[in-house]
Formats: C-alpha cells, sequence, structure tokens
C-alpha cells in the first residue's frame, strides 16, 4: 500500500503555466517528481516557470499556444510526445472571464469566453487522447469553478462555460473509463489571482464601489476565512494526477473554503 505522492517518470501538460492556479499547478507537479510542459501565450513568462521546473530537476519546455486554436492543441500534443515520448497528464486549466450585466453583455464576450472555458478544453483534450489511449491510460484534470454550480450575479456567461466543463467532463469519463483514462475537474473557490483582482476592479466600475470593499466583502463570505492561496489550489489538483484518486472518475472537486458544498 502506497499512500505517497511520487510522480517520478510521468509527464504532464498544464494549459495557462504561466501565472495563477495553473503555475502553482505546473511546479507542484515538478515538486512530485512529474517532467512538465508548460503552455501558455506570453513564451518569456512561460520560460521563466520552465526554468523554476528546471531547478529541480525535471524535464521542462516551454510551449506558445492559444487553447482557442486547433492547430495549436494538435501541435502541443504532438510536441509533448515527441518530448517527453509519452503524455500521463493534461491540465486543461486555461481560462478567462469578464464581468456584465446581461442586458451590456457583448456577444463577443460571450463567444470568447466560450471559445476558451470550453472550445479550448475539449481541443486539447480531443489532441492528447489517442495518444493516451496508445499508451494504455492517462489523466485529464479540468479546472472549472464553483460558479458552475453555485452561479454568479454579473457572470452569466462564465458560469455557463463552467458548467459546460463540468458536464464535459462527466460525459468524457464515462466514454474513456475503459481506457484506463480518469477525467476529473476540480471546482474553485475565491482564489487570490490577477483574475480576482481584475473582476474586483470591474465589479467597482459596475457598482460605483471601491475594489478593496469588495475584495473583502468577497473574502468574508469564504467559511475558512481567506482567499486561495493558488498553492492551495494545486494540491489538489496534483491529488488527482496521483494512484492516491485512482478510484475517481468524472468527479467536480470543490476546492473552496468551504463556501460550495455539492
Ligand atoms: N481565480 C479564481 O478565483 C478562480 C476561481 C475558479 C476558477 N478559476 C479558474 O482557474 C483557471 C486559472 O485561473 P487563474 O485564477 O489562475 O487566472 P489567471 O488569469 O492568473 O491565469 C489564467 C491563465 O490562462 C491563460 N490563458 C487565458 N486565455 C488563454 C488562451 N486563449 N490560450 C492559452 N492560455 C490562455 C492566461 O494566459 C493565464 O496563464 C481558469 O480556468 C479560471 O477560470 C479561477
Amino acid at each position: 500500500m502506497n499512500y505517497t505522492i511520487d510522480l517520478t517518470g510521468k509527464s504532464a501538460i498544464v494549459t495557462g503555466a504561466t501565472a495563477g492556479i495553473g503555475r502553482a499547478i505546473a511546479l507542484g507537479l515538478a515538486e512530485c517528481g512529474a517532467d512538465v510542459m508548460v503552455c501558455g501565450r506570453n513564451e518569456e513568462r512561460a520560460n521563466e516557470v520552465v526554468q523554476e521546473i528546471q531547478k529541480m530537476g525535471r524535464k521542462s519546455i516551454a510551449f506558445q499556444m492559444d487553447v482557442k486554436s486547433e492547430a495549436d492543441a494538435a501541435e502541443m500534443a504532438k510536441t509533448a510526445e515527441a518530448y517527453f515520448g509519452k503524455i500521463d497528464l493534461l491540465y486543461n486549466n486555461a481560462g478567462t472571464i469578464s464581468m456584465s450585466t446581461i442586458e451590456n453583455l457583448p456577444l463577443a464576450d460571450w463567444e470568447e469566453i466560450f471559445a476558451v472555458n470550453c472550445r479550448g478544453v475539449f481541443l486539447c483534450s480531443r489532441a492528447v487522447i489517442p495518444y493516451m489511449k496508445k499508451q494504455g491510460g492517462g489523466r485529464i484534470v479540468n479546472t472549472a469553478s464553483q460558479c458552475g454550480k453555485t452561479g454568479a450575479a454579473l457572470l452569466t456567461h462564465y458560469c455557463a462555460t463552467k458548467a459546460a466543463v463540468i458536464g464535459f467532463t462527466k460525459g468524457l469519463a464515462l466514454e474513456l473509463a475503459q481506457d484506463n483514462i480518469r477525467v476529473n475537474c476540480f471546482c474553485p473557490g475565491s482564489v487570490m489571482t490577477d483574475m480576482t483582482l481584475r473582476e474586483s476592479v470591474w465589479a467597482s466600475e459596475i457598482q460605483g464601489r471601491d475594489a478593496e470593499t469588495i475584495l473583502r466583502e468577497w473574502e468574508s463570505a469564504i467559511p475558512l476565512g481567506h482567499y486561495a492561496d493558488p498553492v492551495e489550489i494545486a494540491r489538489v489538483a496534483v491529488f488527482l494526477a496521483t494512484e492516491l484518486s485512482d478510484y475517481m472518475t468524472g468527479q467536480a472537486v470543490n476546492v473552496s473554503g468551504g463556501q460550495e458544498m455539492h
């Protein structure tokens, strides 16, 4: 019986790994022994994460991509297989957000958020699955959100995409169960990243209130009393890549400091 986390010899792809939760996942996986492809739109920032991982003695490469692009997703999988020889783990973490009342929400925002948060998850998964099948298994972990379960005012489009990610996770988990490919997602609550800071500025503009006050109000609604550090989210994301979670597939795991319980 082994209860330790050792990902030595495993190779992982993490999208949106240049910042926030994705960066913490990439570093967490490497700390546990995995080799990591760091995907992001900004090559310079991706290379900074790569260097941190290489300092831990792991193999790592940066891959510049837009998850909305079918060609980029295919190239991502091909490059990872060529570099690592296999793909054990895919983290579909890249995501975007904007904030608006429903009446003022531009169609372009609706379409962009679905393209990144949903089409991106589909394209990257579809690109990687043939490699996982060929090698006899793998794991896909998607970053959803508590917003996909509870809903949130001014974020209707974002909530819709994250509910879709949860549905996609469940369908794919059933489809791939016999292929030894586990598919799960996790649902962060409020995490202290650039995304949350941007949201507080938008909320302040819409509501005509101070962004700092709004941030404090949001924090006071978290039962555990503080915003998640990205590392607190990454720990659960890493767990979903290990043998310790072998009997889980199709799950949407809350990591929300007690804010979401369903
Ligand atoms: N911050 C939170 O409170 C929170 C809560 C729940 C879920 N999430 C989700 O967690 C994930 C990471 O968010 P974060 O808080 O770290 O935000 P972040 O803005 O710090 O990081 C998002 C990452 O995704 C990348 N990205 C965005 N669009 C992309 C595209 N088209 N192609 C490739 N990469 C792209 C960004 O460059 C960045 O690296 C997202 O899916 C987000 O929806 C965040």
